[in-house]
C-alpha cells in the first residue's frame, strides 16, 4: 500500500540511498499537478505526492472549508500517472502542534507585492508547509508550477536562506485546449464562470503582443479599462515585473519578463502569468 497519512511511517519506507522527487499538492488534482508527478517519476526513483489543504496560508477558516477536496479520485489520478509514488496525505496534527504556528520569515519585496499584498499571511503558511515538508524528507529534488510563479520564488528564496540543498524544478504552466490554466479552484465555476474565465489568458496574450511596441504603463491601463467592460470579472491586479526578483518593468528589455494577473470570478478568485519576450 502507497498510501500514507503518518510521516513516521512513510519516512520509514524510504530508501535512502536513492534520489527523492517531491510533489507538494493541496489536492483537488488535475492535469496540471499530474505533469508535476509524471517529470518526478522520470527524474527521480522515488515520488512523494502530498495531499495537504494548509490551513496556515489561508486567511480564514471559511477559505479553507470551501477548498474543493476529493481525496479518493485524487489518489486514483496519482495512481494511473505514477502507479509507484507514496503517497502522503496527513491530518494537521501530523505536521502542526495544536497551535498551529507559523514560522517567522522575511522575503522582502517577494511577499510585499501582488498575492502578497493581497493574502495577508499567505506566503508566511506557504513556507511554513514547504520547510516542514523539505526538512521532514529531505528530497534530492521538489517540483513546483509556474502557474503560481510569486509562490515559486518564495521557496527558491525559502532554501536559499534555509540552506536546505534540494533542488527546486519550475514546471511550466499546463493550460486546457482554450490557454484556460488548470487550478483545483476551476472547479468551484460554474458554467458559464469557467467560459468566461477563459478573459485571464486572453488580457495576458494581448499584453504579450503589445509589449512589443507599447510601455507597461499604457499596456496596464488597456487591461484595466477591458477588465472595467467585462461584467463577469473584477480585476485585482495586473503588473508587468521581471522574472528574476519581480520588480516592476516599465519597458521591453533583455531581461525576462512577465505578465502577472489575478482577478475575481463570483467568489473565485484566479491567478495566472506569462512570459511577455519570448516570441
Ligand atoms: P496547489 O495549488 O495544489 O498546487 C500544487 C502545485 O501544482 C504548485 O506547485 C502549483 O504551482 C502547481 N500547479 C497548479 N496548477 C498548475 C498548472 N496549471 N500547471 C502547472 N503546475 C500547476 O500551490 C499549492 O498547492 C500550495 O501552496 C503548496 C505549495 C502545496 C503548499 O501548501
Amino acid at each position: 500500500m502507497n498510501f500514507f497519512s503518518q510521516y513516521s511511517v512513510l519516512n520509514s519506507c524510504l530508501n535512502k540511498n536513492k534520489t527523492i522527487g517531491l510533489v507538494p499538492t493541496m489536492g483537488a488534482l488535475h492535469e496540471g499537478h499530474i505533469s508535476l508527478i509524471e517529470r518526478a517519476t522520470i527524474e527521480n526513483e522515488q515520488v512523494i505526492v502530498t495531499i495537504f489543504v494548509n490551513p496556515t496560508q489561508f486567511e480564514n477558516s471559511e477559505e479553507v472549508k470551501s477548498y474543493p477536496q476529493n481525496l479518493n479520485l485524487d489518489i486514483q489520478m496519482i495512481k494511473k500517472a505514477s502507479p509507484k509514488s507514496m503517497i502522503y496525505a496527513p491530518k494537521s496534527n501530523d505536521l502542526y502542534d495544536s497551535k498551529m504556528k507559523t514560522y517567522r520569515y522575511e522575503f522582502g519585496i517577494l511577499e510585499k507585492i501582488m498575492e502578497g499584498k493581497f493574502r495577508n499571511g499567505h506566503f508566511q503558511g506557504v513556507a511554513t508547509i514547504v520547510e516542514k515538508l523539505l526538512n521532514n524528507f529531505s528530497p534530492t529534488k521538489a517540483y513546483f508550477g509556474e502557474k503560481d510563479f510569486q509562490q515559486l520564488l518564495i521557496i527558491k528564496s525559502l532554501v536559499n536562506q534555509k540552506k536546505i540543498s534540494t533542488s527546486i524544478v519550475g514546471c511550466s504552466t499546463y493550460r486546457d485546449s482554450q490557454g484556460l490554466a488548470l487550478s483545483s479552484r476551476n472547479k468551484l465555476l460554474n458554467t458559464k464562470e469557467l467560459k468566461n474565465a477563459i478573459f485571464l489568458i486572453e488580457q495576458l496574450k494581448l499584453a504579450k503582443s503589445l509589449w512589443k511596441k507599447e510601455n507597461s504603463l499604457r499596456i496596464t491601463k488597456i487591461i484595466e479599462e477591458n477588465f472595467l467592460n467585462n461584467i463577469w470579472l473584477k480585476l485585482d491586479y495586473f503588473d508587468i515585473r521581471f522574472e528574476n526578483n519581480l520588480l516592476k518593468a516599465k519597458e521591453k528589455s533583455d531581461q525576462k519578463t512577465r505578465a502577472f494577473i489575478a482577478a475575481r470570478i463570483g467568489k473565485t478568485r484566479l491567478i495566472d502569468n506569462l512570459l511577455l519576450n519570448e516570441y
